[in-house]
């Protein structure tokens, strides 16, 4: 049987997409792909191959992960060259524990392809360092979307104390508490952050405001494409 790759889309320029990825969807048979897959990157899949849709976007009706992972599974014994192409980074809030384990209950071998992740391509798009030397010495990646709806649980404390770059995946929903409890756990309300909107697109758009005003700057800008929050010193003067 076929090995299933477990392959990153990137955020969406076909151009930052992995030579690896890129010859993968030409020769694959069965693609299952994320909502956030950008339609030129769709593109580049053979013609001929089966896409398979499986998005889950915030707030959309989407395919439940169970049901992906059967989709996967099932594509997989047929025998058929499969790729589940995931945006950005496939280990980076990409479910990818779960579609492993899927396959390898079934006893399908598999292999996990890389991609740029957002926080990547938001920071090219800004020319900026996400960890420049002397003012951000780490860099956290983290979720503004629990995995049960609403705001996750993180030590706001040590990131607030860490004082290093925040990178925040799937911000905006919870960006108010969000933004709570970060400044009552010790962070400057000046503090300034940038919201990319569709990194690396030709739609993208930047906003920037420090962290108390960034809630409303970004309920006013109502996005309508997936928003990467980059927040720290490192951000100051981009
Ligand atoms: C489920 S996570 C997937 C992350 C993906 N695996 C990655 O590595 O970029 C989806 C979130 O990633 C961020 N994201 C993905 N693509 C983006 C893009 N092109 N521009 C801005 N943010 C993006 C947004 O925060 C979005 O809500």
């Amino acid at each position: 049987m076929a090995k299933v790759f477990l392959a990153g889309a990137g955020p969406g320029d076909p151009e930052l997409l992995t030579l690896k990825a890129a010859r993968l969807l030409a020769g694959a048979e069965v693609v299952l792909h994320d909502s956030l897959v950008g339609s030129e990157v769709l593109r580049l899949i053979h013609p001929d191959a089966e896409l398979i849709d499986v998005g889950k976007r915030c707030g959309q009706a989407s395919t439940a992960q169970a049901e992906i992972c059967r989709l996967l599974v099932e594509s997989a014994l047929t025998g058929k060259r499969v790729v589940r192409l995931k945006g950005g980074d496939p280990v980076i809030f990409g479910r990818l524990t779960e579609e492993m384990e899927a396959l390898h209950q079934a006893g399908i071998a598999f292999e996990v392809v890389p991609g740029i992740t957002a926080a990547s391509a938001a920071a090219a798009a800004l020319q900026a360092s996400l960890t420049q030397r002397r003012v951000a010495r780490s860099l956290h990646i983290i979720t503004g979307h629990g995995a049960e709806h609403g705001l996750p649980v993180h030590n706001w404390a040590a990131l607030a104390q860490a004082g290093g770059t925040l990178a925040i995946y799937m911000g905006s929903k919870y960006l108010p508490g969000l933004v709570e409890k970060l400044l009552s756990a010790g962070v400057s309300p000046e503090l300034p952050v940038v919201a990319v909107e569709a990194a690396s697109l030709p739609e993208q758009r930047v906003l920037r405001a420090n962290l108390a005003q960034m809630p409303e700057a970004i309920s006013r800008s109502a996005p309508s494409g997936p928003v990467l929050l980059l927040a720290g010193a490192a951000l100051e003067s981009i």
